[in-house]
């Protein structure tokens, strides 16, 4: 979707937001999968809710992409603007046990930090990749840690008053990938506490972490993480795997050899691929097992 505006596109460099006409996605996820769009920088939290409301009142659709980790974006002009918050140099403060992190940082580099200042307790987390709003929006978990207890607090947009609010940690329901924020709430800065821990200690449990996830998922190529949850009770990548789907694929979009849970863009795999290859093994495991699985992966359309 094009700005065409100049008015319009005026109004938002005023605010100053960035904009970038005619962005490919497909480089800014780590499917790389995408279409194209124009991409609107968001600089300062401040502006998002006067940002938000000249795009509504212009009648222009937008979504807002975080990391680009977890997501799976259709091919072609996409239907939005596309908005993301900029990453900025200093983005995690530490005081005493409490850490404040812009949602636009780096997870696993802020898992490093923090680790750095002595502050642990995230080890699990350093292999996933993505930033600290979309660990915090799908509550991230790896290796029996997840994000949401170490949260305090929540700076966030909320779409349904237009206005940007304080959460207290308290007040928000962390469960297995899944929170109780609006699909169109805007992570914008948290407040974890963190327990003291001596840094070579952490540094051991980051590496032991390290090692369990280089031996068992295909790291060195693009994928979302896993596609689908793990059902209750159940493993999704080892019922794919049961059913001999390693390998199996539509187009470039195949069933890693090393993982099954993963989906990966063995090459030029677009979104009606992957999605084939989802739906097809979705069906299968259906049959087989008689279970449903739900995507992880958050699907645009
Ligand atoms: N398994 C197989 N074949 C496979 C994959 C797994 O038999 O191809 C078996 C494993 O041998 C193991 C069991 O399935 O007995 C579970 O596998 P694994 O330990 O790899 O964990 P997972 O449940 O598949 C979850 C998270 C991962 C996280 C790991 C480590 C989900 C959907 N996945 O995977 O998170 O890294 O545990 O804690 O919860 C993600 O969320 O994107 C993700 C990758």
């Amino acid at each position: 979707m094009r700005l065409n505006d100049p008015k319009l596109r005026a109004a938002i460099a005023e605010l100053g937001v960035e904009y970038q006409p005619d962005v490919s996605f497909a480089g800014k996820t780590s499917l790389g999968i995408g279409g194209t769009s124009d991409l609107l920088l968001i600089r300062k939290h401040a502006s998002l809710p006067e940002l938000i409301h000249l795009l509504d009142n212009a009648g222009v659709p937008h979504r807002f992409l975080g990391g680009g980790t977890n997501v799976l974006l259709p091919d072609g002009d996409l239907p939005w603007v596309v908005l993301q918050l900029a990453r900025h140099k200093e983005d995690a403060v530490i005081e005493g046990n409490s850490v404040h992190v812009d949602c636009s940082a780096d997870l696993g580099r802020t898992v490093t930090y923090c680790a750095k200042h002595d502050l642990g307790g995230m080890e699990g987390l350093i292999g996933v990749p993505g930033s600290v709003g979309g660990a915090l929006r799908m509550n991230a978990g790896a290796y029996g840690t997840q994000i949401g207890p170490f949260v305090r607090e929540v700076e966030v947009y909320r779409a349904a008053t237009g206005r940007i609010e304080t959460l207290r940690g308290s007040e928000i329901n962390f469960e297995y990938r899944h929170t109780s924020f609006a699909p169109d709430d805007i992570m914008l800065a948290v407040r974890l506490e963190l327990p003291s821990k001596p840094y070579r200690e952490i540094l051991q449990g980051i590496r032991i972490c390290n090692e369990k996830r280089r031996s068992s998922q295909p790291l060195n190529q693009k994928s979302a993480g896993c596609i689908f949850k793990n059902p209750p009770g159940g493993s999704a990548g080892r019922m794919i795997d049961e059913m001999g789907l390693k390998g199996y694929g539509v187009g470039d979009a195949r069933v890693s050899d090393r993982h099954a849970n993963f989906f990966v863009n063995a090459g030029h795999a677009s979104a009606a691929d992957m999605l084939a290859l989802i739906s097809y093994v979705r069906g299968r495991v259906r049959e087989m097992y008689g279970v449903e699985l739900e995507e992880e992966v958050i699907v645009w359309k």
